[in-house]
């Protein structure tokens, strides 16, 4: 069976086709971080408009790029939130388009559940019973994932996302837009330990995240150290480093102590902050010493990408999870 998806839940208008939730035919991504740049972050006007502009020839490259035709597409599945709402009823409009003109089947996705089957699109089975870290832009959730469709959610961020915290440090140190890939980039450069900033573990035993101590943190170090980022370059990496230290040390260990409370053997790592090295690496290093089995999807995939939605719609049509042409979309 093979699904085309669709995903413009933020700034990046995506079209995909799978085959049978596991085997990726296309995955097309026409990113507008281009335009966002001068603003320093997504402006959800622009963002609309520039979906509208590329939603068309994007789905069409999503089936030339899987050498099908329409008569060999069987569902249609989209993201209907959350996320921007004017981004997202381009991307549920052109779906429900093509459901009606085509006859197909109609499938609504929830943006994280998509995010939770990145691994599927990268041709992995998703493991059960595992826990699953999804870092992004908008969350920091921490799951129990028992089934398809089963999941229980465990933890979650008390302020900032974690991804949301990387874009605004980039923004006091002047990286530009976006930021976690800048402050990825930078930190390789720096060290890790020049600076200690801190780790908020929360009371004993909580599976919650809180990243608005070090984002503050890091902006007095900037100001009590009279840090111009324009000028004082010299120990912007060392920031940077620190900054990604912290979090990324809470991120490791809340997970595995997650995974430890479930009884779980396998972790799985997701969205967009998954494609950051030192979470990666360290993830990597922390679960082989523990004894348990990592999954993390390729960076391309970790992104906002339509190839995950169409995996996700799989299990959503197989359980008879279909949506109407009354469908809508979501903002949170
Ligand atoms: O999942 P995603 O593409 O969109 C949302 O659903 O939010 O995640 C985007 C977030 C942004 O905050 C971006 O700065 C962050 O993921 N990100 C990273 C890296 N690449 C993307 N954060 C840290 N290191 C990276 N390499
Ligand atoms: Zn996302």
């Amino acid at each position: 069976m093979n699904i085309l998806a669709i995903e413009t839940s933020c700034d990046e208008t995506a079209a995909a086709v799978v085959r049978g939730g596991l085997h990726t035919l296309s995955n097309i991504i026409a990113s507008q971080v281009e335009y966002h740049r001068e603003y320093g972050g997504v402006v959800p006007e622009i963002a609309s408009r520039k979906h509208l502009e590329n939603i068309v020839w994007v789905v069409r490259r999503a089936l030339v790029e899987a050498e099908l035709d329409w008569n060999k597409i069987h569902a249609v599945a989209v993201t209907t939130g959350p996320g921007l709402l004017g981004a997202l009823l381009v991307g549920v409009s052109t779906a429900k388009a093509i459901a009606y003109a085509r006859k197909l089947p109609l499938i609504a996705c929830n943006h994280l559940d998509g995010h939770l089957y990145a691994l599927q699109a990268n041709g992995q089975e998703l493991p059960f019973p595992s826990v699953a870290l999804l870092a992004s832009g908008g969350h920091t959730n921490l799951y129990h994932m028992i089934g398809h469709g089963e999941y229980r959610l465990l933890g979650q961020t008390r302020d900032d996302a974690v991804g949301e915290a990387f874009d605004k440090v980039a923004r006091m140190l002047k990286l530009g837009y976006p930021g976690g890939p800048a402050i990825d980039r930078l930190a390789a450069r720096g060290n890790p330990a020049a600076i200690d900033f801190p780790r908020t573990y929360l009371e004993k035993g909580s599976l919650d995240f809180s990243l608005s101590g070090i984002k503050t943190a890091v902006l007095y170090y900037v100001q009590q150290n009279k840090i111009n980022p324009e000028t004082d370059q010299t120990v912007l990496p060392d920031i940077a480093a620190g900054f990604q230290q912290a979090v990324v040390d809470v991120l490791v260990d809340k997970t595995l102590a997650a995974a430890r409370q479930c009884g779980v053997k396998h972790i799985l790592v997701t969205g967009g902050v998954a494609s950051n090295s030192l979470l990666r690496r360290q993830m990597a290093e922390n679960c082989q010493s523990a004894g348990f089995t990592l999954h993390i999807p390729p960076p391309i995939l970790c992104t906002d990408n339509a190839a995950m939605i169409a995996c996700l719609g799989y299990y959503l049509y197989k359980q008879g999870k279909l949506a109407d042409l009354t469908l809508n979309a979501y903002s949170r």
